[in-house]
């Protein structure tokens, strides 16, 4: 539960302000929450919500078709590419594709912040199949949208935000202490704010808020503690792999809080990276 100081409630106010008046394509992005949240969806609905965007739906039916996810014969329908991958793939691989529109613009930082985001999904998604501790797709959609709180203090602050950010990169701080300092309001805070008044299914708010805590709160419900802590110390990996930004790491990336032994830290790293890279260039172009 976040406390905010009558200072941090003002900046809040101030960036969410410029939150919600995004242009265009935000609404996207919001129809996939809503999306993801309905369990009852049906292969109709996600067609339908393709259709709206000939973009949009080129762009899914390339991804099916990656060697990624190893179809033997050419997908050549948005239906066919719904029925072969399933739903909750689907409904990620969308996600995925769409984060890009929350930002404002998009420039080089901007595209270091989405590199980090998706590095994060895919990790997570990597983490959770091998532990068998999350749903795959939970933890990617989690992973892609762990940092929105950046999105949105850098659509607020488009020139002071990355100028705060090379300091981030180079600090022994962390970022939300030297965000605090600056602009008196962390990215966890603004992210956790955005995704409530969203409202994002309640496991996206909880690695939102948990995504920087170890060990997770002893006073919170543990129903998603494993989640949490995947993109956690997926978050850590890409850090550490220089995946959006390289960043001071004060500690060692502790796999024993989701069952792994700290030995396997290379091979997880190494099978991780190739995964990333084969999805990324995909994903981002
Ligand atoms: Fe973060
Ligand atoms: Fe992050």
């Amino acid at each position: 539960m976040l406390i905010y100081t009558l200072q941090a409630m003002e900046k809040l106010e101030e960036i969410l302000s410029k939150t919600f008046d995004i242009p265009s394509h935000s609404n996207v992005v919001f129809k996939v929450i809503k999306l993801l949240d309905n369990e009852y969806l049906s292969i109709r609905d996600i067609e339908d919500f393709l259709s709206y965007d000939k973009g949009f739906a080129s762009k899914f039916l390339r991804i099916a078709n990656s060697p990624f996810y190893g179809m033997t014969r050419k997908i050549k329908t948005v239906k066919e590419a719904l029925v072969l991958l399933g739903i909750n793939t689907a409904k990620s691989l969308i996600l995925a594709t769409s984060s890009r529109y929350l930002y404002k613009r998009f420039g080089d930082f901007e595209q270091s912040l989405w590199e980090h985001s998706l590095g994060v999904g895919i990790c997570s998604s990597f983490l959770a199949s091998l532990t068998k501790l999350a749903e795959p797709e939970e933890s990617l959609c989690c992973g892609i949208l762990h940092d929105i709180g950046k999105v949105f203090l850098n659509n607020a602050m488009p020139d002071d935000y990355p100028k705060l950010y090379k300091r981030i990169i180079n600090s022994e701080k962390s970022s939300a202490e030297i965000e605090n300092e600056i602009f008196a309001v962390n990215h966890v805070e603004v992210g956790v704010e955005v995704s409530m008044r969203w409202n994002f299914p309640e496991v996206i708010q909880k690695v939102i808020e948990y995504h920087h805590q170890a060990p997770y709160p002893y006073d919170e419900d543990t129903e998603h503690k494993n989640i949490c802590n995947i993109v956690r110390i997926a978050n850590h990996i890409c850090h550490k792999l220089g995946i959006g930004f390289k960043k001071y790491l004060p500690n060692s990336i502790d796999l024993e809080d989701i069952g792994l032994d700290s030995s396997s830290l290379e091979e997880i790293e190494k099978i991780f990276l190739s995964q990333f890279n084969e999805q990324k260039d995909l994903l981002i172009n």
